[in-house]
């Protein structure tokens, strides 16, 4: 039964230390931002922070994070970042299903709270997201404007990585 510390709130749930976070997330504490997509880390639907860092809640174990802080996008969006970042996201109608947009949001701000960050690292750590939609240049060109305002002066970094080059 392990205890989990999400967004502030403690949680002493009747749960079994091997069952994926996601679960304990959605089912037990009600937060619907994490989302299922793959099961298998690898589209980032999924991600939250635990300790500060992004994981993949369908495949951390319960048990692996009692006693740590996890916090999920219902948290974060309340920051500094997470308002910049949401707000970028709304205001360039980012998403069409919008499925994948929580894990992405937490990504940028998770790396929003880092910097400054290197663009093309931004690119990098959005390579673990995947959108079915093929939203990924609008998320791009909102990262750019948070991240890197003056392209003409870092390089052109949307061009990295697997089909998110802005078009
Ligand atoms: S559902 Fe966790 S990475 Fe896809
Ligand atoms: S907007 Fe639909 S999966 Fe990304």
């Amino acid at each position: 039964m392990p205890v989990l510390y999400v967004n502030d709130g403690e949680h002493d749930l009747e749960i079994g230390s091997n069952l994926p976070l996601l679960w304990a997330l959605r089912d037990q504490i009600g937060l619907s931002s994490p989302k299922y997509g793959c099961g298998l880390e690898q589209c980032g639907a999924c991600r939250v922070l635990v300790d500060g860092v992004p994981v993949a809640s369908c495949r951390t174990r319960c048990g692996d994070v009692a006693g740590r802080p996890v916090a999920t996008l219902e948290a974060l969006r309340a920051t500094a970042e997470g308002h910049e970042v949401i707000e970028g996201l709304l205001r360039a109608n980012a998403a069409q299903c919008g499925y994948c947009l929580p894990g992405i949001a937490v990504t940028l701000i998770w790396l929003a709270m880092r910097r400054p960050v290197p663009f093309d690292e931004v690119v990098r750590a959005l390579d673990d997201h995947l959108c079915r939609c093929g939203s990924h240049p609008r998320i791009l060109r909102v990262a750019r404007r948070i991240f890197d305002p003056d392209p003409d002066a870092a390089g052109d970094g949307s061009r990295a990585g697997h089909g998110n080059g802005e078009t």
